[in-house]
């Protein structure tokens, strides 16, 4: 297994690359979920194609604080990446990645929205000011003005801009992503279409640990009450899903006696917080009133502190 570091050696394989180029984007600190995208990207690019890996704590989806604390373990990550059958991994510094930002600090600035206002419907690129040659991809407010995307759209034009770039630079022919962060799959689906892109974008099933919670880098900070805690918001998560595909009560019914049923939940030392609850649309996010087989359940709570998502798909 190769490691790159910058893109000027990463178009150089790309260019002498034979056989499809299968990609799995991630920010590291690989878990169970990495590890079946890896699996799909692997089997898909047989004998003849080639998996590459990119490896990049991207600053313009965190605010500064989250970017610091961000846990980094890249050997651990290497080791995961190799025993996975990874051909390359994509690890570029900030700077290599970035090479027009001004600095670090230039980047967070960006989420401020200085770089100009948001269109509704479209994507649009955006070169801020002092900066013309940086690309910035701004998604649209149908997307971003909704579950995860309410608090801090800016997040989503982060993701946008680094994976634009991960396209242009790697050319994959497939590349990978968990079904587990819808909004981020339904946007990086609307990207793909709008840049005409030739990558096609495979989506891979949530994958959840023996007691129903779906893997997270987040799950080992949680201690044995907080994760039974979690453990009953699945649960009747899980029941709700139920009832919706049911029909037998409307969805903002089941929405509600899934919000109560979570109040009941008895905890001695902890809060419990429900951050976003929806079911949409999983390709358009628009929510939705009906049982519909393209519906999507989500959820993200938060466990004193911690924040955790589920996705239900219907
Ligand atoms: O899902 C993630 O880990 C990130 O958002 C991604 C797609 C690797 C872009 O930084």
């Amino acid at each position: 297994m190769r490691v790159i570091r910058t893109i000027k050696e990463m178009t150089d394989w790309v260019d002498a690359a034979k056989g499809p180029i299968a990609l799995v984007p991630t920010q590291g600190c690989l878990h169970h979920g990495h590890e079946s995208l890896l699996h799909a990207a692997k089997q898909d690019a047989d004998i003849q194609g080639s998996v590459v890996m990119s490896l990049f704590v991207n600053p313009l989806q965190f605010r500064k604080p989250a970017y610091e604390a961000y846990p980094r373990q890249e050997q651990q990550d290497l080791e995961l990446a190799e025993n996975a059958g990874v051909d390359v991994v994509f690890a570029p510094e900030v700077c290599g990645m970035y090479p027009k930002a001004r600095d670090l600090d230039w980047l967070f600035d960006l989420q401020n929205g200085q770089s100009g206002p948001r269109d509704r419907e479209r994507f649009t690129i955006d070169h801020p000011e002092d900066t013309p040659e940086f690309e910035y991809v701004r998604v649209p407010q149908r997307l971003t003005h909704r579950m995860d995307g309410i608090d801090h759209p800016w997040h989503f034009d982060g993701v946008a801009t680094v994976v634009r770039k991960l396209f242009q630079i790697i050319q994959p022919n497939t590349s990978y992503f968990g079904l587990k962060d819808i909004q981020q799959l339904a946007i990086l689906q609307s990207l793909n279409l709008w840049m005409g892109s030739p990558t096609k974008i495979v989506p891979i099933p949530v994958v959840r640990d023996h007691d129903g919670l779906s893997s997270s880098s987040r799950l080992v900070l949680l201690d044995d009450e907080q994760r039974s805690i979690a453990c009953q918001v699945v649960e009747f998560l899980n029941e709700a899903s139920r009832q919706i595909r049911s029909s037998r009560n409307s969805v903002p019914d089941v929405l509600e006696g899934f919000r109560d049923a979570c109040e009941s939940i008895e905890t001695e030392h902890n809060t419990l917080e429900i951050d976003a609850l929806t079911y949409s649309d999983s390709t358009t996010l628009e929510e939705l009133d009906d049982y519909s087989k393209n519906g999507v359940l989500y959820l993200a709570y938060i466990i004193n502190g911690i924040r955790l998502a589920e996705t239900l798909s219907q």
